[in-house]
């Protein structure tokens, strides 16, 4: 008779551990921690998509409720690093800048009559979720006003499905114009020989374009003085990159996830998802896509031998026609800023380029950090060798992780000495 329970929890326990339970590169740290993470978020995702099967909600509606749900049982659970337990001197206004929404954080009030440091911050989230308000992001830039003596300024782009591309790029845009104007600098007691633009994922997609277009508009007096990019997203052109094999499982950015973000970025159609995966989106048929082009998002040549190990180079002969003109963006340096020329990115300011090895986005971060510093930009590369993507934004407890800890305070202590 006591053989039933006993059967029934060795069967739970089994099942639940073959759910959780994923293979993981060995230099990958807390592997449980990672595991457990993991499972959530593909939960999230598989209940997701089964309320909008069922007609319910939007995926991403979904899962930002589950996110926010999160978020307040961590908070109801007492952990004691969560909005003013923070920083406390740290100063928060929810403004707008040029009809943008963006969180203001100012220093501490002392050394009255020196100039502050200015940074702008984009949040990740596959342009999609997100938000620079909450979670770690808050965290971290509050670190950043009270530790940089900085006034941050976090900006609340719009977000898929809302809008696409390139209406998140310009309210970044905006919003950095607005900050840039003298009328700002002086109302903040900014330098503005030290400001910096930054962000991380999709955010630092739209730090790296905002830059270049920041640093070649004449009209702008002021410009960005750094660029700090944490794994940033620069092109759709390669999906079969060595980081986007070699790390295709490892979460919490799967490959098919980041190709999903980008044809929604894009607004083009999610069923295109197979043809980007095989790179017949980019095939040599589309003369649009001249060999100029596809010469500055080849890894055969940007990438250093030690990441190339054998993979191959996916270029595609013939492969389906229209998929390019179904999504125009992609050929657009607004949305894939490694496509930029040379004398854009000569023009562009020193660079922090944040890559983790475990990341399909490695490699997109190295071959940007190569070119910038063969137009003649100064670029400081810092690589993690037991980082993940996201890693950045795990350092509140329970989700925190050594490797995320350390990439913080790597980056914080970075503009500490470069901006
Ligand atoms: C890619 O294009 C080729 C040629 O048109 C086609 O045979 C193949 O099925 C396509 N691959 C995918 C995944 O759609």
């Amino acid at each position: 008779m006591r053989l039933l329970p006993v059967i029934f929890t060795v069967s739970l326990t089994l099942s639940v551990a073959y759910y959780v339970y994923i293979p993981l590169p060995d230099d990958i740290q807390e592997p449980w921690k990672l595991m457990m993470l993991d499972a959530g978020f593909r939960t999230t995702m598989n209940l997701a998509s089964l309320m909008d099967w069922l007609g319910f909600d939007h995926y991403i509606s979904s899962i930002r409720q589950s996110t926010e749900g999160f978020e307040g049982m961590v908070k109801g659970m007492g952990s004691s690093e969560t909005d003013g337990a923070v920083m406390p001197g740290v100063k928060i206004s929810d403004i707008t800048f040029n009809g943008v929404p963006v969180r203001v954080y100012e220093p501490p009030a002392g050394g009255e009559g020196h100039l502050r440091r200015g940074v702008m911050y984009f949040h990740g989230g596959g342009w999609a979720l997100g938000s620079g308000k909450k979670g770690s992001y808050d965290t971290i830039n509050r670190m950043m006003s009270d530790e940089l003596n900085a006034v941050v300024v976090s900006v609340e782009y719009r977000l898929y499905p809302e809008v696409h591309f390139p209406v998140p790029y310009l309210d970044c845009l905006a919003a950095a114009k607005h900050f840039l104007s003298k009328e700002v600098l002086t109302r903040y007691a900014i330098d503005p020989e030290r400001v910096a633009v930054s962000g991380d994922s999709a955010g630092g997609n739209l730090a790296a374009a905002v830059s270049q277009e920041i640093s070649t508009d004449d009209t702008m007096s002021v410009k960005f003085s750094v660029q700090a990019l944490i794994y940033p997203v620069l092109q759709a052109l390669d999906f079969n990159t060595p980081s986007y094999l070699q790390n295709e499982y490892i979460p919490i950015l799967y490959r098919t996830v980041m190709v999903r973000f980008w044809l929604q970025y894009l607004g083009a159609d999610l069923s295109l998802l197979p043809q980007l995966m095989a790179n017949n989106h980019s095939s040599l048929q589309h003369s649009n896509i001249t060999p100029e082009l596809r010469a500055r998002v080849d890894w055969t040549v940007l990438l250093h031998p030690k990441y190339k190990k054998n993979y191959k180079h996916v270029v595609v002969g013939k492969g389906s026609k229209g998929t390019v003109k179904e999504m125009p963006g992609v050929l657009d340096v607004r949305s894939s800023p490694l496509l930029a020329g040379p004398e854009v990115l000569a023009k562009c300011p020193r660079a922090y380029i944040l890559t983790c090895e475990h990341d399909v986005l490695r490699d997109d971060g190295l071959m940007y950090a190569r070119r910038l510093q063969e137009a003649g930009v100064t670029v400081n590369s810092h690589h993690y060798e037991n980082g993940f993507h996201g890693c950045f934004s795990f350092i509140v407890w329970p989700l925190d992780f050594d490797v995320g800890r350390r990439s913080v305070r790597g980056y914080i202590d970075w503009l500490k000495n470069n901006l």
